[in-house]
């Protein structure tokens, strides 16, 4: 079957990156002109997703807002002459870039949690996941390299790259065997491993394809580590009893859940940016020789 839904879960409260996030969304933080859950949106669509249920709570009315309408700031980029025409075309095409639900998570309880909430948007079909605090930029979409995965094996796929030893104690770590290509075969995992727990120093970062039996396993996951009902904890069930696929994906992830993984973003995006791309490299030179 096509993997045409993704879920955006987008509920957490971004503690590591107070005060920006007290009010903000930290889903909403720019990197240079746009929120960082619109690249994510956009990655999606290019993998041929068309309905995505983002998952928020109180206080981000500002995802819903973004990928609505605006009327009265289209009307003045309509009055504006031709050089606005081309923002008026960009901002009306974010709300027509797919088919958008939103549901609250009503308590802050997980990511595990949070995804359960899309129960009856799933139904029977499988469904990409894609955190919403993790951006992936490429030139093959990072979700679309996981769904020809689960075409090509119909087993719930997990996106992985390796990660530092030290990183892993704050990620999740796989036990993984060699499929073909940078496809493996998973059948264990582990959530925020301690040092001796580490299976490989392969890690979830950020996207995975699952089917609906995900849920029934979540209905009987307890809070894992932090307190918190984890994905991983459900998928760790899921790897053991019908195995997953893992795919080391190609693509630069950026942690936009930290302040360091915020200003990567920031610097390695705007060098790339095509209005600002050579003020900004001719700024940072001449910053580098004063470091
Ligand atoms: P994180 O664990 O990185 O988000 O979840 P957080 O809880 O906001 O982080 P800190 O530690 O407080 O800074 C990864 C993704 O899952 C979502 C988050 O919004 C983020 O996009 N999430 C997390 C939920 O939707 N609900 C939750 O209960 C937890």
């Amino acid at each position: 079957m096509k993997v045409t839904k993704a879920v955006i879960p987008a509920a957490g409260l971004g503690t590591r990156v107070l005060p920006a996030t007290k009010s903000m969304p930290k889903e909403m933080l720019p990197i240079v002109d746009k929120p960082a859950i619109q690249y994510i949106v956009e990655e999606a669509v290019r993998s041929g997703i068309t309905d995505i249920l983002i998952i928020t709570n109180r206080g981000k009315g500002l995802i819903e807002d973004h990928f609505d309408r605006a009327p009265e700031l289209e009307a003045k980029l309509q009055s504006g002459g031709p050089d606005k025409q081309k923002t008026l075309e960009e901002i009306v095409e974010i709300a027509h870039k797919a088919n958008f639900y939103f549901v609250r998570q009503k308590e802050t309880c997980g990511l595990g949690h949070a995804v359960h909430c899309a129960k009856s948007f799933v139904g029977n079909e499988p469904f990409a996941v894609l955190y919403g605090d993790d951006v992936i930029i490429g030139k093959d979409p990072a979700c679309g390299q996981l769904i020809r995965a689960y075409e090509e094996y119909g087993l719930g796929v997990v996106g992985v790259n390796k990660v530092t030893e030290e990183a892993i104690t704050k990620y999740s770590s796989l036990k993984v065997e060699p499929l073909h290509d940078s496809f493996f075969k998973c059948t264990d995992m582990i959530e925020k491993p301690s040092p001796d727990k580490i299976m490989s120093l392969y890690s979830i970062l950020g996207r995975c394809v699952l089917t609906p039996d995900i849920f029934e396993i979540l209905e009987k996951t307890g809070p894992g580590a932090g307190g918190e009902i984890q994905l991983t904890d459900a998928m760790r069930t899921l790897a053991r009893r019908d195995g997953m696929i893992a795919v080391d994906f190609t693509g630069t992830r950026y942690d936009m859940g930290n302040k360091l993984g915020i200003m990567k973003a920031q610097v390695e995006v705007a060098l790339q940016h095509p209005e600002i791309g050579d003020d900004f490299r001719a700024y940072l030179k001449g910053l580098s020789k004063t470091l």
